[in-house]
């Protein structure tokens, strides 16, 4: 259906009985999107979490039926933790290439992601640097914190911001605690992209589940657009955005 933010944006919204049928629409428009006709790699930003892994299995599961190739695309992580080696267990790189690069044809040299061990400065001024060199984004795979944070954009990230270090709040740590074995082992600070790379992406797409993300989904779409709710500056994305959550993400959304 099409919905509108107090912004009057209209975005696809798709609410889906549950988190593996979100996965599978999603992956419809990623897949859509790979099979437009065009010149250069199609560039796709991935997130990591909960959310999007059953947008990954469905690529993949398309993938070895010979019905997608990602052979003709590019792939940039939204973020990375300081001090994480990429084959670290918990690093983003490695859970990218474990839910879905190392089972497709993505050209090796097509994956990008921030250095989690190179001097934050540099590894930042290389990645915008890789971003631009490519093109830009045509979409942003997005899930969304229990905060409203986008990639690692915790509240009162600017609307202007660009990939850079972050300080990752208390909630996020304490959220992504059980990946990790004891407390001082969840990183302090991770590169992201910023909320203006976000907003320059061609495409968005969000996708959400379960009843913790039911109140950052409904401020996000429909309260007012504030760096409190990081999410919320999609109220102002320009191009293709498509949401996909699932009727318990979807709770306090009116619809
Ligand atoms: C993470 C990521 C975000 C992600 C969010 C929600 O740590 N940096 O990109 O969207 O937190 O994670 P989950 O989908 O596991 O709830």
């Amino acid at each position: 259906m099409l919905f509108k933010t107090p912004t009057e944006k209209s975005l696809e919204l798709i609410v889906t009985p549950d988190h593996a049928t979100a996965g599978t629409a999603a992956a419809e428009i990623v897949a859509a999107l790979i099979a437009r006709a065009s010149t250069r790699p199609v560039t796709i930003a991935y997130a990591t979490g909960s959310s999007p892994r059953p947008i990954y299995a469905e690529l993949r599961r398309r993938h070895e039926a010979g019905a997608l190739s990602f052979k003709n695309t590019r792939a940039f992580l939204l973020d990375e933790y300081v001090g994480l080696a990429p084959d670290h267990p918990n690093a983003f790189a490695h859970f990218m290439e474990d839910n879905l690069f190392r089972f497709v044809d993505l050209p090796a040299a097509r994956r990008h992601m921030p250095d989690g061990l190179a001097e934050p400065d540099a590894a930042c001024a290389a990645y915008e640097n890789e971003i631009h060199g490519a093109g830009g984004i045509d979409l942003m795979i997005l899930g969304i914190g229990g905060n409203g944070h986008i990639a690692f954009n915790e509240p009162g990230a600017p609307k202007t911001s660009r990939t850079r270090r972050v300080t990752l709040a208390e909630e996020t740590r304490r959220a992504n605690r059980r990946f990790f074995e004891k407390d001082e082992d969840v990183p302090t600070h991770a590169i992201t992209i910023g909320i203006a790379n976000i907003l320059e992406a061609r495409a968005a797409l969000l996708i959400a589940n379960g009843a913790s993300k039911a109140g950052a989904v409904a401020q996000a779409l429909a309260g007012p657009v504030t760096a409190d709710v990081p999410a919320s500056f999609l109220q102002e994305f320009e191009g293709e955005l498509s949401v996909v959550i699932d009727d318990a993400a979807a709770a306090s959304l009116k619809i």
